[in-house]
């Protein structure tokens, strides 16, 4: 703040001389900007006096607020009787926080903070236990606490000096105007919802930004994964007042500037937190979306490092060992910008409820006896682009596949063998730095024993526990005496009855399919849940929608799509199409919930989406943010992504426009209507008649008796990005300019002619964003080439959009077919 000022002086100062007096009137406007920050920083004192205190209250977050209400310093319920002391962002429904006292310390209901009479900030349990202090050296001569503005807690002397702000105690998060610096750190927490301390933290060290982990999640020695690399230069990483992140050099020059995507910090808030996995993002979130109290979105992310989390060697010392992120057997894998971690199929997580502990075999490992190889015993489970290559222990070049799954299948120290041209890589146990990526050219084998179970490891309910403790129980009988062993076969028949016994008490009067808890539905039932079909929610060619609400106690309203003249073979077939959408489980996916098939009836239940389709919002006078529209754009294609590459089946959309995309509670973008292609055979039997309903979006092939493959959706894709862009129709007859008419047309001709602000002229959010409104555009029209192989797929598309890769310059959509 200082320095600004002084900036200003300056510079008023030094051309005061020359200037004619009517551009004084501005100087002076500028001195006022200038010194804006400081007046309103200086008023934000609101106090609280000594002797204030709160309570922590069950369903009552009790906090005082700053001045505009931005922030809050309070408890937070974070368990049934667990509360944190935290300053969160207060205007946004996640109240996100971003300081907390007490992380490893949970405080109960009744626990009180107290600002002191002798100036200290004291939390104390029911028990009048002392659990956390804030205490300045000088505590004698505080004369109030605030919270300002900026999100800092400060304890404030009579004389106005700060004796202590919770900036220089930051947790996991720094705020705009926050600088972190001598021997502060950053403490990630152990996960989203736990704030106990977990292994990640990032200080400045010796001149550069540092970022450490802990060998192991309960180890407290730790080393350094990621450094800037500065060269002893900096001693501060700043994150300034208009939301650059950056390390200045020792003389204040800047060395390294991390984040330089700045929004504007009036519109957007603005943190940056090292989270739990590891990765410092800084996050933005639109404030306008709360002031019209429509588009509660999430956080975005404008920078992260590392860029990949997969790719770090975490814990155990030197270079050639680690667990990686996620524990010994397990593997890690990007999705969706975070890192996941899975275990290869064979093992199973050591702990369910904790997945960054790795995994632990499921079989009894090869016998190394010489008599006995157990060769064929094992078979190799092929897991693509996927590599742990810090167990390695032997290595052959210039051998075939087959040479080298012999010799691991031989050998009882191979746990797994990678292979690439010719190259044999053999691992052993326990395998480490797993992890499964697009940039892994080779492939890897994991060695399972064969027949061993045949559960699906992975997911924490309590049937896979149950089979798990059998297949240890079974491990043993095979290895111990016979007087044992008859022990042991009885209890293994107890704990059997008893699980069967306890299964069929839960088990639900109800068909369910296997994969998903699909629910069959009685007609009669949907008749009831729907109140007779009374609430109609829209229509199509070949469906009626309507609203229903579950016969259960919370009362979850649903959407029942009631099917007619519906082209199916029978019921096996739909059950068999029903079941693969069944699968399907994507955040950015409506969620079918259960069917009903009785008689001719065909009736789909799914999820309701309150906030119903995107075409409502998009084409209305209303209109959507150009950031919620980016995201809509992202998230749709995450949704499409999936169902191309990513479930069991492949599914195409075949029917990609704003109204199939729905919104949820929190403006999510939602996919409706998939899988539905196959199920009305529209693939098939489509007329032109029939297309003509969404004519615009359906790619060229369909009119040219050519393959109907996935590149259909990205057609439609690309339409719909176009009309996210500019927030109209493909097609509008209405349009003065007859150029105009067309929107595809319209917009590569603005790409060409460099005009694409025509596209969004009266959108000044997108106008003051050209440059993704030229990033978007020029994906949009790699989508809609005529000729499909020229179209990316939509995993491209989706690295695209999230600038994950380059975008190169597109062809004319027309060129291909124009040119034969
Ligand atoms: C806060 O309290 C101090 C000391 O009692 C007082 O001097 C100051 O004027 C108060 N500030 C506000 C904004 O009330
Ligand atoms: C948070 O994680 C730690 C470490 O695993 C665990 O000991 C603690 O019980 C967890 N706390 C909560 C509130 O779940
Ligand atoms: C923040 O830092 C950037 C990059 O150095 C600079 O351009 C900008 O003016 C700074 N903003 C403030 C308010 O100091």
């Amino acid at each position: 703040m200082i320095y600004n000022l002084h900036k200003c002086l300056l510079f008023f100062h030094s051309s005061m001389e020359s200037i004619p007096p009517y551009l004084l009137c501005s100087f002076f406007l500028i001195i006022i900007s200038c010194l804006m920050p400081y007046f309103t920083q200086a008023q934000t004192y609101k106090n609280i006096s000594l002797g204030s205190t709160l309570i922590a209250k069950q369903d009552n977050n009790s906090f005082w607020a700053s001045p505009s209400a931005e922030f809050a310093f309070g408890f937070q319920q974070i368990q049934k009787d667990g509360f944190l002391l935290a300053i969160w962002f207060n205007k946004i429904p996640d109240k996100t926080i971003v300081w907390y006292a007490n992380g490893n310390n949970l405080v109960p209901t009744g626990s009180k903070l107290e600002l002191a009479r002798d100036g200290t900030l004291v939390l104390e349990d029911t028990n009048g236990k002392q659990i956390w202090n804030a205490e300045s050296n000088n505590t004698g001569s505080v004369s109030y606490a605030a919270i300002l503005d900026t999100g800092n807690l400060v304890l404030v002397s009579r004389d106005s000096v700060l004796l202590w702000e919770s900036f220089n105690q930051p947790s996991d998060t720094i705020l705009p105007t926050q600088t972190l610096q001598g021997d502060i750190k950053l403490f990630a927490r152990y996960s989203e919802k736990n704030y106990t301390y977990g292994r990640y933290n990032m200080t400045l060290q010796e001149g550069n930004l540092e970022l450490h982990v802990t060998y192991s999640p309960r180890d407290s020695r730790h080393h350094v994964y990621l450094t800037s690399e500065t060269d002893g230069n900096t001693n501060q990483l700043i994150f300034n007042q208009s939301g650059f992140i950056y390390l200045p050099a020792k003389n204040g020059s800047i060395i390294q500037i991390l984040s330089s995507d700045a929004v504007s910090p009036q519109e957007f808030y603005q943190r940056a937190i090292l989270e739990y996995d590891g990765v410092f993002r800084h996050y933005v979130y639109p404030k306008s979306t709360i002031s019209n109290g429509r588009w509660p979105m999430a956080w975005s992310s404008l920078f992260h490092m590392p860029s990949n989390i997969c790719f770090m060697k975490l814990g155990q010392s030197g270079d050639d060992r680690g667990m990686g992120p996620c524990g010994f057997n397990s593997y890690c894998q990007m999705e969706q910008g975070r890192p996941t971690c899975q275990c290869p199929e064979g093992y199973s997580f050591t702990d369910p409820n904790d997945e960054s502990l790795g995994c632990r075999q499921d079989f009894v490992s090869q016998s190394c006896d010489r008599e006995t190889p157990e060769t064929d015993q094992f078979y190799f489970q092929e897991m693509k682009n996927a590599d742990w290559n810090l167990s390695e222990y032997e290595h052959f070049q210039q051998v075939t596949e087959d040479y080298c799954r012999l010799d691991c299948l031989s050998d009882c120290f191979c746990a797994a063998v990678s292979f690439v041209d010719g190259n044999c890589t053999k691992k052993k146990s326990p395998l480490s730095n797993g992890r499964i990526d697009a940039s892994i050219s080779w492939k890897t084998l994991v060695k399972v024993r064969k027949n061993f179970s045949s559960f699906k490891p992975g997911r924490a309910d309590s049937e896979d526990k149950d089979r798990s403790t059998l297949v240890l129980i079974g491990s043993i009988l095979l290895s111990s005496s016979v007087f044992v062993n008859i022990l042991l076969l009885l209890a293994t028949i107890v704990v059997f009855s008893l699980h069967s016994r306890k299964r069929s008490k839960v088990l639900q009067p109800r068909v369910v399919l296997p994969g998903r808890n699909l629910q069959c539905f009685t007609y009669g039932e949907i008749k009831e849940f729907t109140n007779e079909f009374s609430q109609e929610l829209g229509s199509g060619n070949f469906a009626k929608v309507f609203k229903g609400v579950l016969n259960s106690d919370s009362g979850d309203p649903v959407a029942v799509k009631r099917f007619y003249n519906i082209v199916t073979e029978g019921e096996q077939e739909f059950k068999a199409e029903v079941n693969a959408i069944g699968q399907t489980n994507h955040r950015n996916l409506v969620q079918l919930l259960g069917f009903c098939t009785e008689g001719e009836h065909r009736i789909l239940v799914y999820e309701f989406m309150r906030n119903g389709s995107l075409a409502s919002f998009l084409f209305s006078k209303s209109g959507i943010k150009w950031h919620s529209r980016i995201q809509i754009a992202i998230e749709t294609a995450r949704g499409l992504l999936y169902l191309h590459e990513e479930c069991s089946t492949q599914i195409i959309h075949c029917d990609i426009r704003p109204q199939k995309i729905l919104l949820d509670d929190s403006f999510t973008a939602k996919i409706s209507h998939f899988g539905l292609a196959k199920l009305l055979k529209t693939d098939q039997n489509l007329t032109v008649t029939e297309i003509r309903g969404t004519k615009g979006y359906v790619a060229p092939e369909w009119f040219r008796n050519m393959p109907i493959t996935v590149k259909v959706d990205i057609y439609s894709f690309g339409i719909l990005l176009l009309e996210l862009i500019c927030c109209r129709k493909n097609l509008d007859l209405g349009a003065e300019d007859e150029d105009q008419r067309i929107l595809a047309d319209w917009a590569y001709d603005c790409y060409i002619d460099g005009k694409l602000h025509l596209l969004v002229k009266d959108d000044k959010e997108a106008m003051d964003d050209m440059k993704s409104v030229e990033k978007f555009v020029k994906i949009a029209i790699w989508c809609i080439q005529e000729e499909p192989s020229l179209r990316p797929s939509m995993k491209k598309v989706t690295q695209m959009l999230e600038g994950a890769v380059e975008v190169s310059i597109p062809p004319d959509p027309a060129s291909f077919f124009s040119s034969i």
